[in-house]
């Protein structure tokens, strides 16, 4: 059975291992073990984990300031997207966002990326568009959509 657990910088390694499993390598959305931890250090940075036993199989990392909520991040291992993991994780990062009072949540998906119609079918409508966001390897740079959840 799947659980979601909060984690901390210590789980980078295995994190960072869904990271490349999960994101496209083409379009540049991936984060680097640095930029993770240089989030995960600081007190308002939170880390979920998808346990399998003890394997991780997935992750969601978001920060706050004040009442706001950013999801930074939410990865599935691959061979296991499309079984609810994904759902989990950001359901438990959205209950845990109202537990402590905050009032919106935002995130930034890449346009084109299947995840925009992930986060509509949980709530979040897309606010804002920003140009060229994104960089990949192809000189592309695609644009971000703004979402957003009120709670
Ligand atoms: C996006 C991601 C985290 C979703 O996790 P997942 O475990 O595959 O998704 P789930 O199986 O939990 O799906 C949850 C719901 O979203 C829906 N959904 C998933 N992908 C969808 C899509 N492309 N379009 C519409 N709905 C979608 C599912 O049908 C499901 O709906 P239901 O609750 O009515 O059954 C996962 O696919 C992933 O890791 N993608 C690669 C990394 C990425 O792009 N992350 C987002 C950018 S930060």
């Amino acid at each position: 059975m799947i659980r979601v657990v909060e984690g901390d910088a210590g789980d980078i390694a295995a994190m960072m291992t869904i990271m490349h499993d999960a994101f496209d390598p083409r379009y540049g959305e991936a984060w680097t073990a640095a930029q993770c931890l240089s989030s995960l250090v600081m007190p308002d940075c939170e880390l979920l984990l998808a346990k399998d036993s003890d394997t991780i199989c997935g992750f969601a990392m978001s920060r706050w300031v004040l009442d706001h909520q950013e999801l930074l991040m939410i990865g599935v291992a691959r061979r296991l997207q499309s079984h609810g993991i994904g759902k989990l994780l950001l359901s438990e990062t959205i209950h845990r966002a109202g537990r402590a009072g905050r009032t919106k949540i935002f995130l930034e998906v890449r346009d084109g990326n299947n995840a925009h119609g992930f986060y509509l079918k949980s709530g979040f409508i897309s606010i804002g568009r920003r140009k060229n966001y994104y960089k990949n390897a192809e000189g592309i740079s695609p644009d971000a959509i703004t979402m957003l959840l009120e709670l």
